[in-house]
């Protein structure tokens, strides 16, 4: 489907369910971005999830959301339990705001939502040559190095700059060792997972999806990598006044609340120090991908490298749409 037409179509369905426009078409859009840069477990697939949880009441369709503005370069943001895209545009272009009138901007939202792709965030601020940092936490599904349950979420962590080129460095990247989008679609088919990604739920490392949902997914990096997931937590969760320590509740299964999750956006000028950022920048890079490369490797990549080329090619096809969608659709449209 043309995305125009699907963009078209979500945002009426999320008008049915209470959403004002301005609000649906910010939804819509991040939607259709996760299908473009191919990232389908934050796209079509959790459109179901969203209108289940706005007709739950645990997401609020008409949010009254306050920015609190702390000086002129930090506000602290209440979003009063909006759908987690509304509460992070607002972040990030109040971060943008913030940054471009004082140098940096800091922007801590609580009571919001999943709002899918960190650096679909980050983008924004790269495109005004601002570098960001981006945190959110995200439900239990990752063990903390040491424990048997899960507390941590795959937490993803995001750093974007300008390259002085048309392609941004955004390195976007959850903490878990894979995707648990990625374990529940192996689940459904009854495909086997890699190893070492998941424990099943007497500890013992497993390969089969459905023990793997049972059990705890791992860290990436052992120590190191929940360390840097529970920094997330620290800043996404304790920092902003959203839930943390495990309390974010799952989107697809727990409706027994709102999620209260926290979100964390830094922005600032990448020339502060140095007004030529962007050609040292530049430089930095040509001598990384000047490297000799490892057989097989044809080209030395920097992050977000592989995601712009991914968009470019998807925007030129059509979205395809699964069975699953398809009824999704039908379901929610009806
Ligand atoms: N909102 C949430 O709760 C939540 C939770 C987890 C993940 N996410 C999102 O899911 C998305 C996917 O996360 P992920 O961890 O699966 O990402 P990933 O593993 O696909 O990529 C991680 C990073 O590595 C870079 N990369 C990939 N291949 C590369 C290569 N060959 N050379 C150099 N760099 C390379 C990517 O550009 C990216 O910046 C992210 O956008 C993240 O924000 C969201």
């Amino acid at each position: 489907m043309k995305s125009g037409i699907l963009k078209n179509k979500i945002i009426e369905i999320f008008k049915k369910f209470g959403v004002n426009k301005a609000h649906a078409t910010i939804s819509a859009n991040a939607l259709i971005n996760a299908e473009l840069v191919g990232a389908y477990g934050h796209g079509l697939a959790r459109l179901k999830m969203y209108c289940d949880r706005i007709s739950k009441k645990v997401i609020n369709p008409r949010p009254k959301i306050k920015i609190k503005k702390i000086s002129s370069s930090i506000s602290h943001i209440d979003a009063n339990n909006s759908i987690g895209f509304v509460a992070a545009d607002i972040g990030i272009k109040t971060a943008i705001k913030h940054a471009q009138k004082t140098g940096i901007g800091m922007v801590a939202v609580k009571n919001s939502g999943h709002y899918g792709l960190s650096g679909y965030y980050a983008e924004q601020a790269v495109k005004k040559n601002l570098i960001t940092m981006i945190y959110t936490n995200a439900p239990p599904a990752v063990a903390p190095h040491g424990a048997l349950k899960s507390l941590f979420g795959t937490n993803p962590i995001c750093f974007g700059t300008p390259t002085g080129s048309k392609i941004p460095f955004i390195l976007d990247t959850s903490i878990s060792m894979i995707n648990r989008g990625k374990i529940r679609v192996a689940a459904r088919k009854n495909l086997k997972i890699p190893k070492g990604v998941a424990l099943d739920k007497y500890g013992n490392p497993t390969t089969d999806a459905k023990k793997a949902l049972e059990g705890v997914q791992l860290p990436i990096a052992g120590f190191r990598g929940s360390g840097l997931a529970w920094m997330v937590d620290i800043l996404s969760g304790v920092l902003t006044g959203g839930n943390h320590g495990g309390k974010v509740k799952d989107p697809f299964d727990d409706f027994s609340g709102p999620q209260n999750i926290g979100h964390l956006f830094i922005t600032f000028k990448a020339n502060l120090f140095q007004k030529n950022y962007n050609q040292r920048i530049k430089e930095n890079i040509k001598t990384i991908k000047k490297l000799p490369k490892i057989k097989g490797v044809k080209e030395i990549m920097y992050p977000g490298q592989n995601k712009y080329k991914r968009f470019k090619e998807n925007s030129k096809r059509d979205i395809n749409i699964s069975e699953i969608i398809k009824k999704d659709l039908e379901i929610l449209n009806s």
